[in-house]
């Protein structure tokens, strides 16, 4: 397991080359979902919501806001991660609701958990919730990451792109959401030289302190 894991993390890298003619399989594609949706979050509040891009024309204009990123067009999927741009009353009570209901609980056992959430997140300034919202897709991204390395499917998390030209592309303000990431997945290229890079990693020890 532990061996599998390691040789998983070291198998994976930032992929910039893909083979165009492969394709994920429906499974895999699950798979992927699976992990997006069993991502943990911060209340467990899921303020996330994403987009597979898969028309063609949709992928030309995406890829000229995203430095011109051939992966984009390349790669079997584009997947874009969003955040909620706001967390209103009316989610933060859906949310209690589904807890509730999914474990089965009485109202006066969530009581105190939806309270908490309507007084805490009220708290928050729009600003700070749009960052909070958007830590939460770097969760997902680190998660999906690593579920793909252990699938083997190649991916490319990607923060270059601009947000702005992207969240007016997709039409996103109206839908409350932003964009935070792309994260492409398929297969390597067979002359992808990146593949053959060493990893470049600060050593253990500097990265670690024990107290
Ligand atoms: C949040 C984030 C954004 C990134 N943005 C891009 C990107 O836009 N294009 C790209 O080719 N690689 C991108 N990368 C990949 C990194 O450059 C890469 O993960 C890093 O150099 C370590 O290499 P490795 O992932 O191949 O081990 C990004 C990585 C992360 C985590």
């Amino acid at each position: 397991m532990e061996n599998t894991i390691e040789t998983a993390l070291r198998w994976r890298y930032a992929t910039k080359k893909y083979d165009p003619t492969y394709q994920l399989t429906e499974q895999q594609r699950s798979l992927l979902e699976k992990s997006l949706q069993l991502s943990p979050s911060s209340y467990g509040l899921q303020p996330l919501h994403y987009f597979w891009i898969q028309d063609s024309q949709l992928r030309e204009q995406l890829k000229a806001i995203a430095w011109n990123q051939q992966q984009i067009i390349d790669a079997s999927e584009v997947l874009i991660l969003c955040a909620k741009t706001e967390l209103d009353e009316s989610y933060l009570h859906a949310h209690a609701d589904l807890m509730r209901d999914t474990r089965g609980m009485e109202e006066e056992q969530i009581q105190g958990f939806r309270n908490h959430l309507i007084d805490a997140i009220g708290k928050k300034s729009k600003e700070d919730i749009q960052n909070w919202n958007s830590k939460q897709a770097y969760i997902a991204l680190g998660q999906v990451l690593h579920t793909s390395a252990l699938l083997a499917i190649d991916a490319t998390p990607m923060e270059g792109f601009s947000a702005t030209a992207l969240d007016e592309l997709l039409d996103l303000e109206k839908k409350g959401l932003r964009s935070v990431l792309i994260c492409t997945f398929g297969k390597r290229a067979e002359d992808d030289k990146y593949q053959h890079l060493k990893k470049v990693r600060r050593p253990i020890n500097s990265l670690f302190t024990t107290l």
